[in-house]
């Protein structure tokens, strides 16, 4: 069992995008997947079609002290092969990571049922910024898929993934792929952003996938609940592109 955290410090990036695609991705490569969304919006759930109303038992329950939940009431199945582990008080479980004094197995901990599970891959959508369930799913994770807007203030900023996974004593080698996103190839601006990305991580071990295009139908698929396997052939294509780096480097 794989765990990945697609995670950027960065806000509106493409995370639960790229969380999204790479699970049902994968998924439709016939790997069992489960998808953990710890973002507060819930973007991933709903980039998925799936609301609040689809279900009641949460990952907050797991963290819960007061609730006596299994982790397996609070999956859903989302697709063939791609489960999803939706959250809700995004906030309480951040103050209750707080308290936790080993914030590096904390997750361990809470999610220990899926070691009993036959998942391939545990995806994990974070929330933009530092935060402590940030801290606690960087320990939990093998890998780390980090999304980078094709954007000058998004390229300058994604070395600070190495502050922060040093201010936690990790390793920077769990960071695996850096996925340029929004890519608009037309432009010489987004050209010169690639190249700088590429000369950042002086491309090293394939760590820098093909790009995703910026496409209207990306946006338009998340507000409808599907995937761009459902939608959209090109994006879809691109997301092969990057799940072939991907099941290469750790499948
Ligand atoms: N390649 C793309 N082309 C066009 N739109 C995109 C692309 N990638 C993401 N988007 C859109 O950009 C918006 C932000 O993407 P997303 O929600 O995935 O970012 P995020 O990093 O998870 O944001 P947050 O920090 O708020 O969690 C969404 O509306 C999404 O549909
Ligand atoms: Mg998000």
């Amino acid at each position: 069992m794989k765990k990945i955290a697609i995670l950027n410090n960065k806000g509106g990036v493409g995370k639960s995008t790229v969380a999204v695609q790479i699970s049902h991705g994968l998924s439709k490569l016939g790997y069992k997947v489960i998808l953990v969304d710890l973002d507060g919006q819930n973007d991933s759930s709903l980039f998925l079609g799936i609301t609040e109303a689809d279900y009641n038992k949460t990952f907050y329950d797991l963290v819960d002290k007061r609730s006596n939940i299994k982790l397996e009431d609070c999956i859903i199945e989302a697709r063939e092969n791609l489960d999803l582990l939706p959250n809700s008080h995004i906030e309480e479980i951040n103050a209750e990571f707080y308290r936790e004094s080993r914030i590096d197995l904390v997750l361990n901990e809470k999610l220990s049922d899926l070691e009993n599970m036959d998942y391939d891959f545990v995806i994990i959508d974070c929330g933009p910024q530092r935060t402590r369930i940030n801290d606690a799913v960087l320990c939990y994770v093998d890998d780390i898929i980090m999304p980078v807007q094709v954007e000058a203030a998004s390229v300058r900023a994604c070395g600070s993934i190495y502050e922060y996974l040093a201010d936690l004593r990790l390793s920077p080698d769990k960071i695996t792929l850096i996925i340029p996103n929004m890519y608009d190839q037309r432009t010489k601006d987004a050209k010169e952003n690639l190249e700088f990305l590429q000369e950042f991580f002086n491309d090293k071990e394939d760590i820098i996938t093909p790009p995703i295009n910026r496409r209207v139908k990306i946006t338009e698929a998340g507000k409808m609940g599907k995937t761009v396997f459902e939608y959209d052939e090109e994006a879809a294509t691109q997301f092969f592109n990057v799940l072939e780096r991907l099941v290469k480097k750790i499948g």
